[in-house]
């Protein structure tokens, strides 16, 4: 797949290459969702939004991170809701999970309707970076929890799908607009990982997860 079509695939799976692109994202990020699960603290009865879950094959973790745990996934990609809907049949049946097609920066929910928020490789996507955040505090519940992962700007330059629409950060720039919208940063860390790249090449990845709280 050239590098403007992965770009493309990245942003929003689609097409009869999307349930593969899936399944590559979920080799390549794997580790790096399993940390974001743990970081987020997860408590007895939290109800958890994620933004972009793509195949959703990491909401089962999410669920039985603690007692009553309840899942919500907005992914803009048709072609992912299904898949994530077909890999979480049980879990949908029994009340845990749901998924909804729609764009984040309108989310279909009431404020304060969630305890945590997960977002894991969309905010290069966001194109109303501030308007996003904000859109996130509304549905988070005061002293909710965001928890925002994303590759540095300092390894993604490199990459050669990134200048077909990726915009890049660090945590000094993000960190600004979190605070501009009212969250604070309680915890930012780096995970390094030489790991497989959605191109199929093994890299040094950095990556930052920022957790934040909602004021
Ligand atoms: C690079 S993939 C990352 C998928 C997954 N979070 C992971 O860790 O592998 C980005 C996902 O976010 C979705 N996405 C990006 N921007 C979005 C938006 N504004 N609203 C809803 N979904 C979005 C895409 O469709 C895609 O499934």
């Amino acid at each position: 797949m050239d590098s403007k079509t992965l770009a493309s695939q990245l942003r929003c799976p689609s097409g009869r290459d999307a349930v593969e692109v899936g399944e590559r994202m979920n080799e390549a990020n794997r580790l790096l969702n399993n940390q974001c699960i743990e970081r987020l603290g997860m408590g007895a009865d939290d109800s958890v939004l994620e933004i972009g879950p793509g195949n959703g094959a990491f909401v089962a973790d999410i669920v039985e991170a603690a007692r009553g745990v309840t899942y919500t996934g907005v992914d803009w990609s048709a072609e992912m809701v299904a898949e994530a809907e077909r890999l979480n049949g049980r879990l949908i049946e029994s009340g845990r999970a749901r998924f909804r097609q729609g764009d984040a920066q309108e989310l279909p929910f009431e404020a304060e309707s969630f305890d945590k928020v997960l977002t894991i490789h969309t905010l290069y996507f966001w194109e109303q970076p501030a308007a996003q955040l904000a859109e996130i505090h509304r549905v988070l519940k005061a002293g909710g929890v965001l928890c925002l992962a994303f590759g540095d700007r300092s390894f993604m330059k490199d990459l050669p799908f990134v200048p077909y629409g990726f915009e890049l950060y660090d945590q000094e720039r993000i960190g600004g607009l979190l605070r501009a919208g009212g969250f604070e940063v309680v915890d930012a860390c780096q995970h390094h990982e030489q790991a497989l790249s959605n191109t199929g090449e093994v890299v040094e990845k950095l990556i930052n997860i920022m957790i934040c709280r909602a004021g």
